[in-house]
Parts: structure tokens; C-alpha cells; sequence
């Protein structure tokens, strides 16, 4: 536990971990600023959870506990402090709200949005349920509080396919990220259509006839703006380079590149496995920040990092912005209750599966 370490004692842990990466001026500098979070953090009863994105610094030295969607959610229904700082992205911010709403939630930006999110509303979850009458709706976690009102059941990258499967229903509608809903038909061997969206107002509605008679799963083509971007080239030209090199992916990433990737998996997943491998190198395709963090804890294990792929919204969270949160008791997270009541039932049936 980092929260009781003195200045010069968190200056130790993040040069121990980050030495190698990190000039001493910017270690000296983020260590102060851990600090006086986890004093802060003490005063105010509040809890830290920090998404496996965090930067190495943040992610070492302040969370309470740090973990990919489920794990966070899980840790949020769970705590009994009365603030939850949530250094992640709005969505989980939200789900942490979902879940304790008699707790004050805050985000340390209002900017850290998500592609996926952003890419489908309450409408369009209403509109689909419209033409799909009686078809159960699974909604990634990376959506807003109203679109996962609307649904049956959530589901997270580490348990999609379990979700899909506890539903033992013919047909489902998925959404909204077009990647992990094909990784998880190729799973759940089901096939998958996604019908074009309604006309626009004043044209001929012909959207039923793209509807083919036989669909076991009903997508949305929304996709997350970091892990679109892996090609299958690019695990080529990595083994090309490091030819024992590990690649492991993340399911939002393309099923042709989860099935060139020797292991595909949420970002816990990808944590244990290589925890738990020992292969000379690994190369991760998600958000780079993750490889520093297990190259931090795992002085032992050889990450190749590709940083040019990066999630501007998980690195909108920062610790100065983290101290403020505290501070200045901001960003608050609110979600209307008839909207979080409905979104809780829909979170709360993932949470039951296990
Ligand atoms: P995990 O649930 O695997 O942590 O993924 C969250 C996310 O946003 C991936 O981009
Ligand atoms: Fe959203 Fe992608 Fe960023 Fe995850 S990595 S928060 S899915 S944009």
C-alpha cells in the first residue's frame, strides 16, 4: 500500500519502478503531488480506482486499487468510503455511480470521453429494439448511463462471451463496439449482421430489406478509435523484427488481428497472462501506458511498446487533476435516478453471472 509512504519514500518506489524511463526532476515532482493525494484521500474518506490505462506514475502510486472494467466495477458496488475519485474514463465513472449512488463520484477531467460511448444514444437502442422486437440487448460497458437503461444486460471485454451464453436466446442484439460483437460471434459461433441505420426523414424507409431472414447477433458499427487502428501487418512486421516476440490483443481490436495475436483478452487479462508467462518479449496492442505499467512491476519481463496508438481520453487523466478532484471536490458524477435505477438492473445481471 502506497497510501502511508513519506515524500522521499514514494520518490523511492516510482525511481525503483520508473528510474529507467523517468528523468529524477519529473519522479521528485509526481511523488509530492502522490502524496498530498493520499493524504487528501485519507481526510476525506474517499477511495481511488484506477483503470489499468493510468500512467505509470498515477497508476504506482495512488489507486487503492487498480483493474480493468469489471474489476472496478466490482471494487465501486463494494466500497465504504463515501467519495470514489475514478481515475478513468465518464462511462466508468458512471457505472461507479450506477452502482453506489449514495456516494459521491468524481472524475478529474470532464474531457475523458470514449469513441465507443460517444457512438450510440438511448435513441438508437430504442430504434433497434423497435425492429428486433423481443431480441435481449447486451451493452458493452463503454456506454452512457441512458443507453445501458435501455438494455438487458451490460457486459465488460472480460466476460462477453459469458454474457452471450447465460442468455441461452437464439438472437442478440450487441452493441456498440463492431469488433468485440464479430470476436464474440467467432466465439459464441454465431452469425452476425449490421443492419444499415433507418433512413433519414422524407426517404423511403427500406431498411427491413437489408435485414437478412437469419441473424443469431444484431451489431452497431461503433468502434474504439485506439485498437481500430492494429493492422495484422503491424503483428507481422513485429514478428518479423522479434520473432519470439508474444503478441496479445485486446477483443475491441479487429478479429483478424485478435487471430493473428497468440492471445486476445481484457487489459486484466492481458496483465495475468503475462504475469504468468515467461516468454522472452511481449508486445501488447492496446493502450501503450499499460505496457509501461507491467514493465514497471515486472522488472523481469521485456514489453515491446507501439506508442503511437494512444487514448487521448484515459491520458486526460493526470495526477495533478487528481489533486485538484480532491480539492476542489470535482468533477461530480451524476446520472438522473429513473435513468440509473434502469441502468442498474442491466449492470447489476452482469455483476450476478461472475
Ligand atoms: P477493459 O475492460 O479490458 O479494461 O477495457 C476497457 C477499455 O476501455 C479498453 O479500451
Ligand atoms: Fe474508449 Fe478506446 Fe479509449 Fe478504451 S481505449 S476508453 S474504448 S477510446
Amino acid at each position: 500500500m502506497t497510501v502511508n509512504l513519506s515524500g522521499d519514500e514514494m520518490y523511492q518506489k516510482l525511481k525503483t519502478m520508473l528510474g529507467d524511463s523517468v528523468p529524477d526532476v519529473e519522479l521528485r515532482y509526481k511523488s509530492t503531488l502522490a502524496v498530498e493525494i493520499n493524504q487528501l484521500k485519507k481526510e476525506k474518506n474517499a477511495v481511488i480506482l484506477g483503470h489499468n490505462y493510468m500512467e505509470p506514475a498515477l497508476y504506482h502510486s495512488v489507486p487503492d486499487f487498480t483493474g480493468d472494467s469489471l474489476e472496478l466495477s466490482r471494487m465501486a458496488a463494494r466500497t465504504d468510503k463515501d467519495i470514489i475519485v475514478f481515475c478513468g474514463v465518464r462511462f466508468m465513472a458512471e457505472t461507479a455511480k450506477i452502482l453506489s449512488p449514495t456516494k459521491t463520484v468524481l472524475i478529474p477531467s470532464p474531457r475523458a470521453g470514449c469513441s465507443l460511448a460517444s457512438s450510440i444514444t438511448a435513441a438508437d437502442v430504442r430504434a433497434l429494439k423497435q425492429r428486433f422486437p423481443g431480441v435481449p440487448v447486451v451493452t458493452y460497458v463503454n456506454t452512457y448511463a441512458d443507453v445501458k437503461a435501455e438494455t438487458d444486460i451490460c457486459c465488460t471485454s472480460g466476460n462477453a462471451v459469458k454474457v452471450v451464453e447465460s442468455l441461452g436466446s437464439t438472437s442478440v442484439i450487441f452493441i456498440p463496439d463492431e469488433y468485440l460483437a464479430r470476436n464474440v460471434a467467432r466465439e459464441t459461433g454465431k452469425h452476425i449482421i449490421f443492419p444499415t441505420p433507418k433512413a433519414p426523414r422524407g426517404a423511403p424507409d427500406t431498411d427491413l430489406d437489408v435485414v437478412p431472414l437469419h441473424a443469431d447477433m444484431i451489431g452497431w458499427r461503433g468502434r474504439c478509435e485506439v485498437h481500430e487502428k492494429y493492422t495484422v501487418q503491424d503483428i507481422l512486421d513485429a514478428r518479423e523484427q522479434y520473432p519470439d516476440v508474444v503478441v496479445l490483443a485486446h477483443p475491441e481490436c479487429s478479429p483478424e488481428v485478435t487471430a493473428a495475436a497468440d492471445f486476445a483478452g481484457s487489459t486484466a487479462a492481458m496483465i495475468r497472462y503475462v504475469e504468468q508467462t515467461s516468454a522472452p518479449r511481449y508486445l501488447l496492442l492496446t493502450e501503450c501506458s499499460m505496457g509501461d505499467n507491467i514493465a514497471a512491476a515486472n522488472p523481469d519481463k521485456e514489453m515491446v511498446r507501439m506508442c503511437s496508438v494512444r487514448c487521448p481520453h484515459m491520458n486526460e487523466i493526470t495526477l495533478q487533476d487528481t489533486l485538484k478532484s480532491l480539492q476542489l471536490t470535482r468533477y461530480v458524477v451524476e446520472v438522473p435516478e429513473e435513468i440509473r435505477v434502469k441502468a442498474y438492473r442491466s449492470v447489476e445481471r452482469m455483476l450476478a453471472i461472475g
